[in-house]
């Protein structure tokens, strides 16, 4: 048998991947499966995404090799975006790497950056794609855990000496996936300073930029002063535009960053497919009609969600931006049971805290991808599992 790289035997189960078997068993015995696990949304992507699509897929240009340059109309798309949403000027042909999928980009950006001894900060809970790129590139995660302590900001002068010396890569992610967090300005400030005295490379995850509420607007980490020297940031089309089956996305930094992650991208695919760029181009052009009502969708939902938790019996803040909710269970009841439980017993999926690595315990997330009124019967089916849960103590 062939021997597996050390590397790869380190790597955990990805925690999203056995769901939707699981979710067809059940659906197969019968049972109404509420699914508010991956984020996900069941709404449509933007109209003109959909009908640039048709139109490209029959363009035979369109269906030749991207390669890395791609689209170059997509590139404008961006870089236009980038600096009409955040006033930020990035040269599209040598600052903007389109991305088949932010995750692609994220987890092959380490590649370039780690190799062994060097360490990565990764939040705990946190997108699992850090972990996964760090680990498949040799490097070594430092794992941070967010906790309600800290805000659930990774707060860099906690993190030993020995530690930061070593580290090349932080991944941030705010708004924050699973918490929901959000980073105040004068907290990314103070995250810029210390990445420029040290070398660390920040690797910001933007993926929630545009899903904010309440008058909340997600800052750029490039709007920080100093950021565009250690910084590249990551966007996704997947959340803003219900566009996450597509995979596509996009990086922006300074061209010496763009370009060691387009260097890795040159020798693992030939570029996303343009028909896709076509879309995506079409998709992000139409921000001002398209996202405002998506956002009052996630809005409604949002307080549908926190609503019918809280009158479950659960406890949880009020999130500003993202589609989750971060939901704490009773000091002691593993998420992990209590989020197989409410599958195998209530047909209801949510994700573990601890899907997101141990930080992530004592909380599971859920995200408002479906009506309200499925998401307030989910929220029973999770109150009569936390009460019987509840009522024969912490079933472990
Ligand atoms: C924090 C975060 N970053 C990145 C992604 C990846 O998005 P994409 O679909 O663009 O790969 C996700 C998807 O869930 C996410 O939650």
């Amino acid at each position: 048998m062939p021997q597996l790289a050390s590397r790869f035997k380190t790597l955990p189960a990805y925690p999203l991947a056995t769901i939707p078997q699981k979710k067809r068993e059940l659906a197969a015995r019968g049972v109404d499966v509420i699914d508010l696990g991956a984020g996900d949304a069941d709404m449509a992507p933007p109209p003109k995404a959909v009908e640039a699509l048709a139109r490209a897929v029959h363009t035979p240009a369109m269906n030749r090799y991207g390669f890395g340059l791609g689209l170059v109309a997509y590139r404008e798309a961006v870089s236009t975006w980038m600096q009409k949403r955040f006033g930020l000027r990035f040269d599209p042909l040598t600052e903007v790497v389109p991305l088949i999928g932010s995750k692609e980009g994220i987890s092959h950006l380490a590649l370039a950056y780690l190799e062994p001894g060097r360490l990565a900060i990764i939040p705990e809970p946190g997108y699992n794609a850090y972990q996964g790129g760090t680990m498949l590139a040799s490097g070594e995660p430092y794992r941070y855990a967010l906790r309600p302590r800290t805000d659930f900001l990774v707060e860099l002068d906690e993190i030993p000496e020995d530690v930061l010396r070593r580290t090349r890569l932080l991944y941030l992610n705010y708004p924050n996936n699973p918490t929901a967090a959000i980073a105040p300005v004068d907290y990314l400030e103070r995250v810029v300073r210390t990445c420029r005295e040290r070398d660390i490379l920040l690797v910001y995850d933007n993926a929630y930029s545009e899903l904010a509420f309440d008058g909340y607007v997600p800052p750029s980490i490039f709007e920080i002063e100093g950021a565009r020297e250690v910084a590249i940031e990551f966007h996704s089309l997947s959340k803003t535009y219900n566009m996450t089956g597509w995979r596509c996305g996009w990086a922006v930094a300074r061209p010496e960053l763009a370009g060691a992650l387009a260097k890795v991208k040159s020798f693992v695919d030939t570029g996303q497919f343009m028909a896709v760029q076509a879309a995506g181009t079409a998709a992000i052009e139409s921000w001002a009609e398209f996202v405002p009502p998506n956002v009052a969708i996630f809005r409604e939902r949002r307080d549908a969600a926190v609503k019918a938790f809280r009158e479950a019996g659960f406890e949880c803040e009020t999130p500003r931006a993202t589609m989750y909710l971060w939901i704490r269970l009773p000091d002691g009841m593993p998420s992990a049971i209590f989020a197989d439980r409410l599958l195998d017993e209530e047909g209801g999926v949510v994700m573990a805290g601890s899907a997101f690595g141990e930080g992530g315990e004592g909380f599971f997330r859920i995200s408002f991808i479906t009506s309200p009124a499925r998401i307030a019967e989910a929220a029973q089916r999770a109150g009569r599992l936390l009460a019987s849960m509840s009522a024969v103590g912490v079933a472990t």
